[in-house]
């Protein structure tokens, strides 16, 4: 009796599943069996039960450093004791300066003034707003279209799934932003598939963009924006040269090309961000996911010089760019950010994950000759392998398989019928081949 009358007093309800409504998930399914994770520690998650569940997928791309680790506690600890929060407007603190110094020297070219914001969804509309802002005050406000590309995740705002290319985040959601254009899909299973890397096949897709080009004028075209490998679609990496050439046509055009490397910056590919990997600069680069080690929410956009100097006009006392959220730059977030860079740092997690990235090659292509596998891809610390979808039910046998894997104690991803795998770079290359073996008895099992 007591304890129910002071849960009243504090206005607490019994617990139950109804009120949570989660995200892209089967809520009704979710709550008939739910699955529950209660701790995390490095490599592994635990249930209410106590029962360990290897991370295959670093969380959802972002717990690179492994789970829960000790220097990143400790500091987001501090913070919130020191400045819980500090108004993002008109005020700053030094966390934010020292943590956009940090990124900008991690990123390539001139890219080295950041705008903090908290997802990768907010960082994607931050950057399609700087292209359109810096377009119009260099006098181009006719540069107004976007150019995004099939099949890629651009997160879950307006102009997220304007410029994406998954027709399932769209069709519910109106008319969305005007005057968008996609590329086609790099990926063929005809020409690419098992491909070890890069696929040789598709480089020349990019030429797309001069069609796009033709149609529109490049005068109306304010930028290009692409994963430089899609990860949440399974892992589709660039072909050879198709970056280099959407980089070569967006120059000779005045077309502003914006990596959203949400999954790929902070080391994934084997170095910070796969513009360095891959030896193409865009203008633009978006981040989020790993780059507090998934702990804290933070995004960004890290920005070319010339395009900051660009909108840094008008009367001093004049807000120049007039963007920005509540947590943009959050202490804590901050915080988090920089124990993160320092841990990526002393550990030399993203040596790391280039050497364990050969490890993962070797051993998801091992996969090849197991029941209903149609492709495995790989780049990076990443790796997706494609299975036949079950006759008249498609995403079926991705479920089954995302299920099996944590009977089996091993979490993997699923989109429709492709399982994703991205290791921890914490991992040991025993633990690497574990996973697909793993994956192998779950192939097995759901045959
Ligand atoms: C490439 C890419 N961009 C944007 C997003 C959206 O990030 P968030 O879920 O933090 O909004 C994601 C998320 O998976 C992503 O993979």
């Amino acid at each position: 009796m007591a304890s129910k009358r002071s849960e009243s007093a504090l206005g607490r309800q019994p617990n139950d599943l109804e009120s949570y409504w989660l995200p892209f998930t089967p809520n009704r399914a979710f709550k008939r069996a739910p699955r529950l994770l209660a701790r995390a520690k490095d490599m592994h998650y635990f249930t209410p039960e106590g029962r360990a569940v290897l991370d295959g997928t670093a969380g959802l791309w972002c717990s690179n450093a492994g789970h829960s680790r000790d220097p990143i506690v400790a500091a987001i600890q501090r913070q919130a004791g020191e400045l819980d929060y500090s108004p993002a407007f008109q005020f700053a603190h030094p966390q934010a300066f020292e943590l956009a110094s940090r990124i900008a020297a991690l990123a390539p070219g001139d890219l080295n003034r950041v705008f903090f914001c908290n997802s990768g969804s907010e960082a994607v509309d931050t950057a399609l707003k700087i292209a359109l802002a810096y377009h119009n005050v260099r006098g181009e406000g006719a540069r107004s279209r976007l150019v995004g590309r099939e099949r890629g995740y651009h997160g879950v705002g307006f102009g997220g799934i304007s410029v994406g290319g998954i027709v399932a985040n769209r069709k519910y959601f109106g008319s969305l932003l005007t005057g968008v254009d996609h590329l086609p899909s790099t990926y063929s299973r005809e020409h690419q598939a098992f491909t070890k890397g890069d696929p040789d096949w598709g480089g020349h897709l990019a030429d797309e963009l001069e069609r796009i080009v033709a149609l529109h004028d490049a005068s109306t075209i304010a930028a290009v924006i692409v994963e430089p490998m899609q990860g949440s679609t399974g892992v589709i990496v660039p072909p050879v040269g198709y970056l280099e050439r959407l980089r070569e046509i967006c120059t000779r055009y005045g077309i502003l090309l914006i990596f959203d490397e949400v999954i790929t910056g902070f080391g994934r590919v084997g170095a910070n961000f796969a513009a360095q990997r891959l030896g193409v600069t865009p203008d633009i680069i978006v981040f989020a996911k790993a780059a507090t080690n998934g702990v804290i929410p933070l995004g960004g956009a890290i920005v070319d010089r010339r395009i900051y100097d660009a909108l840094m006009r008008g009367p001093e006392q004049a807000i120049e760019f007039l963007h920005g959220y509540t947590y943009s730059g959050h202490p804590i977030a901050c915080a988090a950010g920089l124990a993160t860079l320092d841990v990526l740092a002393r550990e030399n997690l993203v040596g790391r994950a280039a050497q364990l990235a050969q490890v993962l090659e070797n051993a998801v292509h091992s996969l090849r000759d197991e029941p209903n596998v149609s492709d495995i891809r790989n780049f990076g610390l990443a790796a997706a392998v494609e299975l036949r979808p079950r006759e008249g039910q498609p995403g079926a046998r991705g479920r089954e398989a995302f299920a099996r894997g944590i009977e089996a104690g091993l979490l993997l991803r699923f989109t429709a019928d492709t399982i994703a795998m991205a290791p921890p770079f914490i991992s040991s290359e025993e633990e690497i081949v574990n996973m697909a073996e793993s994956l192998r008895g779950v192939l097995r099992h759901i045959a």
